[in-house]
């Protein structure tokens, strides 16, 4: 009788341990803790959690790896700057929802999410879920919108799909990429890839001392100003997402089976990595600074960047180097000036095509205006030097103003986009009176000869457009209220 009851007792023990295991396999709940040496996997096994130490480091850090593609590359590194000596490490949900690293030797807390849910917090759980993404929440609460803590808020190099870079207004998190010290060193290194929301809103990536590496470039619709346009993927697409709330940048996977990263490495650079399941491996698609002009302001204030030309450097038409000598020994900096200063009452604009729009973090802007208005609007300070629509798509629209030199301007022909500088009159073309007026009658001939060619061809072409935008850019614009979405699955970051 003892016997079976003993036995009784076992099983139910043995049925109810199998049960609680079964069914928080991905999750940690309070006075549970994870030791170093025991993992968690998320729910269909493509992440793992737990302690690691990077090859050739005898440090052991706490964090999150790919686990279906088995290389252990790491996304996510919890007590990065605190590390671990030995095996002693633990991760411990506490009861009031905060999740922390400690050495069980000394009990020293060297990380934690510093969460303060006392007042709304009834039976927390922190969950690894299939995007890679460690979630502290109410276990009865499974809206994403309700989490009280998430890994995805607090990014170390990698991001993942559906991370976001960039600002949340509200709130102020601010999510930044920061870079690795060395490959076994998950320390916070030097480079970082942000959102600067000074004027019109921008992706950096920065090097050590605060120091500009390669800029994105403002979002123009369809993609960022520096972008290569034209190239499509059908792995990811990017969106930007711009509103009284947030400002961030993001990507999901267009094919969910397959894996793909952006990191900004050891090295400084912004990599895109794609996993390649035939070689075991991750194939780089697409990586920043790609080339000398990507370098953040390489030709200085008006100069103009041409990845083609030896030297890359030349001054933006109407201006000149400030130092001659030093241009033409390639030394660019103090960059370039007017030819002819402003005069500010009489002073036009000239439009320059192709480029990718100078640094915007000086800039005002208003995303209603048309370019009209916004010519109106820089005419009326004296020390606006340029202007140039926001949105790209369709005739365009929006306004943007610079109050500064320009700065970091490339030439990408075809992929640019038109911007149109402040001149001084003198500089609009020949002021002969007599030139004007027989260049006056050539034009208005070449107008008439021209227009009815033109008319068919502008028809033709529009038609021609709008079935390209249709049929090539899977490009969804969705407004609601406030919001702007946009997704662009061109072939860049
Ligand atoms: C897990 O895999 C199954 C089968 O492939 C799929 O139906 C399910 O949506 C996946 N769940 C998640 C969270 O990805
Ligand atoms: C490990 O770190 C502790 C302090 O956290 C220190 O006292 C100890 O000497 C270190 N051990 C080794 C082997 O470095
Ligand atoms: C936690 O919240 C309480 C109540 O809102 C507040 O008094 C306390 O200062 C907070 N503690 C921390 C560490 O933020
Ligand atoms: C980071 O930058 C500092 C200062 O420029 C430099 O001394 C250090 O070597 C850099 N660290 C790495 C890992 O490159
Ligand atoms: C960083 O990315 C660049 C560009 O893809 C690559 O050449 C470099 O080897 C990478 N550095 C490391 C440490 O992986
Ligand atoms: C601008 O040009 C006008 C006419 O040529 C002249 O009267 C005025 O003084 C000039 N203003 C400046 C600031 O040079
Ligand atoms: C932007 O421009 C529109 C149209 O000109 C105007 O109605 C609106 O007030 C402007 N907004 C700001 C913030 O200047
Ligand atoms: C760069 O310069 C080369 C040679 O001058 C020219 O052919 C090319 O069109 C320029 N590139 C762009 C993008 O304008």
């Amino acid at each position: 009788m003892a016997e079976s009851l003993t036995k009784l007792a076992f099983l139910c023990c043995f049925c109810l341990s199998t049960l609680l295991f079964s069914q928080a396999s991905d999750s940690i709940l309070p006075t549970k803790s994870l030791p170093d040496g025991k993992f968690i996997v998320s729910s269909n096994r493509t992440f793992e959690m737990g302690f690691f130490s990077p090859d050739g480091s005898k440090n052991s850090f706490f964090g999150i790896w790919y686990k279906i593609i088995s290389t252990g590359t790491v996304v996510w590194v919890a007590n990065r700057d605190s590390p671990l000596n030995d095996t002693s490490g633990a991760l411990t949900l506490t009861q009031d929802g905060n999740l922390i690293v400690l050495n069980t030797a000394n009990g020293n807390v060297l990380w934690s999410s510093r969460g303060n849910y006392t007042s709304t917090i009834q039976n927390p759980v922190a969950q690894l879920l299939e995007s890679g993404n460690l979630v502290i929440r109410d276990a009865n609460d499974e809206n994403s919108e309700n989490y009280l803590w998430q890994s995805f808020d607090h990014p170390s190099d990698t991001a993942l799909p559906g991370m976001k870079i960039g600002k949340n207004l509200v709130t102020g998190l601010d999510r930044v990429l920061r870079s690795w010290k060395t490959s076994d060193d998950p320390s916070t290194g030097n480079y970082s890839f942000l959102l600067d929301s000074h004027g019109f809103p921008q992706l950096f990536l920065m090097g050590s001392g605060s120091v500009e590496r390669f800029r994105y470039g403002p979002w123009n619709g369809e993609t960022f100003s520096g972008s290569s346009r034209g190239k499509k993927n059908l792995i990811f697409a990017v969106r930007f997402v711009f509103n009284w709330k947030e400002i961030y940048y993001t990507y999901h996977l267009i094919n969910p089976s397959v894996f793909t990263r952006l990191v900004v490495n050891q090295t400084g650079d912004l990599q895109r990595l794609s996993w390649n399941p035939r070689t075991q491996a991750w194939t780089t698609l697409v990586y920043r600074p790609a080339d000398i002009c990507d370098s953040y302001g390489i030709c200085h204030g008006y100069g103009i960047c041409n990845n083609s030309n030896n030297p890359a450097c030349s001054c933006l038409d109407k201006f000149k180097p400030q130092n001659e000598e030093d241009w033409a020994s390639a030394v660019w900096s103090g960059g370039c000036v007017r030819r002819t200063p402003l005069n500010c009452t009489n002073d036009g604009f000239i439009r320059y095509s192709g480029v990718k729009l100078p640094d915007t973090r000086n800039s005002w802007y208003n995303q209603s205006m048309n370019l009209e208005e916004c010519k109106k609007m820089c005419m009326k300070s004296c020390s606006c030097v340029a202007y140039a629509n926001i949105d790209i798509r369709g005739e365009g629209s929006g306004c943007l103003l610079w109050f500064e030199d320009l700065m970091d301007i490339k030439n990408l022909g075809e992929s640019g986009q038109d911007i149109y500088i402040r001149m001084a009159s003198s500089e609009l073309g020949s002021s002969g009176r007599k030139a004007k007026i027989i260049r006056v009658c050539l034009t208005l001939l070449a107008v008439i000869l021209l227009l009815g060619l033109f008319l068919t061809l502008y028809k033709w072409k529009k038609q021609q457009k709008r079935h390209m935008e249709d049929t090539q850019r899977q490009q969804e614009l969705t407004r609601e209220g406030n919001y702007e979405i946009i997704t662009s699955t061109l072939l860049d970051l």
